[in-house]
């Protein structure tokens, strides 16, 4: 079973008009596309998460396991998901995050 990316484009994350930080959410599906990495994680945009306050928001399932990260706030820590991705196609399991993510894991209350 694949694992799954959701990246949030519900109400808060990526709207540059509430002044939260953009979401490159073309480049990442057209890169996601490029590696073709959708056979063992799909990408998914998704609506509203929950937790709009740690915002941007992403989450990695797979299986029961669940990685959530928040304050993603740069591009390069988008295509740092794309790291992400090509080490789970290769057999990591999802808690293996890089290091530049690492810090942006939390645990929604
Ligand atoms: S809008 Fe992204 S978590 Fe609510």
């Amino acid at each position: 079973m694949p694992a799954r990316l959701s990246v949030c484009k519900g109400c808060c994350c990526g709207r540059v008009d509430r002044g939260n930080n953009p979401v490159p959410y073309d480049a990442l599906k057209a890169v996601w596309k490029s590696k073709g990495l959708d056979e063992h994680v799909k990408l998914s945009l998704s609506g509203c998460l929950g937790p709009c306050s740690m915002n941007n928001v992403t989450l990695m399932t797979h299986g029961k396991e669940r990685v959530w990260l928040g304050r993603l706030a740069s591009e390069d820590d988008y295509f740092a998901l794309v790291n992400w991705a090509e080490q789970i196609s290769a057999g990591s399991p999802i808690t293996d995050l890089p290091e530049q993510l690492a810090g942006y894991r939390f645990t929604p209350a």
